[in-house]
């Protein structure tokens, strides 16, 4: 039997008591899977994936990620192994500069300098922005953002990445080299996004979220033909298969 690595059992969770936002939901990834994440706005997506990265601990029902138990003991072992990219690049970056930013998490896990000189270097290169290096984070676009939130990521390389809309910001030069990039990490990945295209170019499993369930679990082949589902979901056919 194949390794799981995220393990959800009738998960449910509320910002504040009135609303439920995430409702039993049951979630199973195991070795090398790269799973979409769709639905319509508020659908539950983020929310989703900042419990799975620890971000919001006080959820119903159980989470295990390799194996442990989320909670706030394990919390530091767990976020060590997850890459995690936020919808909003601001959220994410922190430092003054973007070789600062590339650099402060394999630079926190105590690797000496050369180590992670070598690995700023490798990230910048592999999102192809080391031109940016130098650069102030307040001075970049929108879409240099969010390459740089990548390169983050990349420079710490964890187990198992989790992408929040990930291709929203990006030109697509920029975006066909991600799907390059994400289909060569032969680890898990969790991918949110709108862009049905992008879903179906990395992810061959797609769920499907709707006020907080997840009412879809199968071939990302099969949901993106299904024009009713998608339909009564608030989406739409993914643009390749849509007539001008
Ligand atoms: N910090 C918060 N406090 C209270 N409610 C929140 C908070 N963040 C999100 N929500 C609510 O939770 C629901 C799900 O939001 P979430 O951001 O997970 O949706 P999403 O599927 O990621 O949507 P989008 O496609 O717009 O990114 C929405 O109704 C939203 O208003
Ligand atoms: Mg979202």
């Amino acid at each position: 039997m194949s390794h799981i690595h995220i393990d959800v059992n009738d998960l449910t969770f509320s910002y504040n008591k009135n609303n439920q936002v995430l409702s039993g939901i049951d979630f199973h990834v195991s070795e090398d899977e790269s799973v979409g994440i769709i639905g319509a706005n508020g659908a539950g997506k983020s929310t989703f994936l900042k419990i799975l990265v620890g971000l919001e601990l006080n959820f119903g029902g159980e989470v295990r990620i390799e194996e442990m138990p989320l909670n706030k003991q394990l919390l530091p072992k767990i976020r060590e192994k997850i890459g995690y990219v936020f919808q909003d690049s601001d959220s994410q970056l922190f430092m003054t500069t973007v070789e600062e930013d590339v650099a402060f998490a394999p630079r926190n896990y105590g690797l000496p300098e050369d180590e992670v000189e070598r690995r700023v270097s490798a990230a910048l290169e592999q999102v192809r922005i080391s031109h940016l290096r130098k650069k102030s984070i307040y001075q970049l676009s929108g879409g240099e953002k969010k390459l740089v939130s990548l390169a983050t990521i990349l420079s710490m390389t964890p187990d198992m990445i989790f992408l929040d809309e990930p291709s929203a910001a990006l030109d697509p030069r920029n975006r066909r080299n991600l799907i390059k990039i994400l289909n060569g990490f032969e680890h898990v990945k969790l991918i949110t996004s709108h862009d049905l295209d992008f879903i179906w170019d990395t992810c061959k499993r797609t769920v499907l979220m709707a006020e907080g369930r997840l009412i879809y679990d199968g071939p990302t082949d099969d949901i993106m033909r299904n024009e009713s589902l998608l339909l009564e979901n608030g989406l739409e056919l993914p643009l390749s298969l849509q007539q001008r």
